[in-house]
């Protein structure tokens, strides 16, 4: 594989010697684009080009060399499972070849933790993987992504990025795809990791990690990225919930349910009744809290060894989805197995 970035060609004959650096984009405000450069808010995302993106980012020639790729032009809220599939199985070819050093992906804020723990789950390699997004568009005033691209690719060209598992840089900060959430619908300052904080920072150049990932992840993982994808839906509690989505997500056949409980995962008596006559007619439930920080406790907030529930831990329901989609397209289906899974991960 040949390595070249027409957007933004090597600016010195040490150029050479530059990691090389594979940028996938798929979207995003980081791609969006507005008539008006005062609105943050009502534009089109998705609608820049990578090879645009990289353009207005000379520092990128002298920090790598670049091989920028268009997977998708989305709106990550509309992210698709068969999406997931073709970014997972590509970024796995590129670092398969000695051309690569790293990749980075271009993503809307909306869904990125839960692509980035997907990633962090099926990639193959332990070389680094970027993602990187924006809270404004391309054309805004004080635009976010042109930093956060830079720092990305930063990251990803950094030796200490090795075999950290997936990455997010945002807002100086590097966070694991497993501990990062999304946290404000505005601010720049959008992506957190709730309770143990970012892996590290980066800036002008400069990365620094703090901590590592203890979690098995890429390498250590037991999973890849298959073709099919197990249904797996999420309900949630709250005061007055009825049965009515979790019978009909039974009766239409769905493979595995994630609820987002209240407080430690807890759950409404009419809801927990339902979940139980699932996990009696064989569809695994995940018990997951709706709060946003911390983590279930098993057998705590609900009898998980008596009801046949799976505690989640500290997953999120929308990442607790991402890995049990994976256990179930592994044909992990005892709650047992699954409790290990979600133990180990
Ligand atoms: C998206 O997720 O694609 C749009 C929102 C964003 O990137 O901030």
């Amino acid at each position: 594989m040949t390595i070249s970035n027409s957007s933004v060609p090597p600016s010195s004959a040490g150029a050479a010697a530059l990691p090389r650096i594979a940028v996938l984009a798929t979207g995003g405000t980081i791609a969006g684009s507005a008539a008006d450069a005062a609105n943050t808010a009502g534009y089109k995302a998705g609608v820049v080009g990578v090879d645009q993106l990289l353009a207005a980012v000379p520092a990128l020639s002298s920090v790598a060399r670049l091989a920028p790729e268009q997977i998708a032009s989305v709106d990550s809220k509309d992210m698709a499972l068969p999406l997931w599939t073709t970014l997972a199985q590509r970024i796995n070819t590129l670092l398969a070849s000695d051309d690569v050093d790293g990749v980075v992906i271009t993503h809307g804020t909306d869904t990125l933790e839960e692509t980035a723990y997907l990633l962090h789950l099926t990639i193959k390699s332990d070389k680094p993987v970027v993602l990187t997004a924006a809270m404004r568009p391309a054309s805004a005033l004080s635009a976010d992504g042109p930093l956060n691209l830079l720092n990305a690719v930063t990251v990803a060209a950094h030796a200490s990025a090795r075999g950290q598992g997936v990455l997010v840089a945002f807002n100086n900060r590097i966070h694991s795809a497993r501990d990062v959430v999304k946290t404000s619908t505005y601010a720049v300052d959008a992506f957190q990791s709730p309770e143990i904080g970012a892996l590290g920072w980066v800036q002008d150049g400069r990365v620094e990690f703090q901590r590592r990932v203890l979690r098995a992840h890429t390498l250590a993982s037991e999973f890849a990225i298959g073709a099919a994808w197990p249904q797996v839906e999420i309900v949630a509690s709250y005061a007055g919930v009825s049965r009515i989505a979790v019978d009909a997500l039974v009766a239409a056949g769905v493979r595995g349910i994630v609820v987002a409980g209240t407080g430690n995962g807890s759950i409404h008596q009419s809801l927990q009744q339902a979940l139980v006559d699932a996990v009696a007619r064989g569809v695994p439930v995940v018990r997951s809290s709706r709060v946003g920080s911390g983590h279930v406790m098993r057998n705590g907030a609900a009898a998980d060894d008596a009801l046949g529930f799976v505690g989640a831990g500290a997953l999120n329901p929308y990442k607790a989805r991402v890995l049990l989609m994976l256990a179930l397209a592994a044909g992990v289906t005892d709650a047992a197995a699954l409790q290990k899974v979600f133990d180990t991960y």
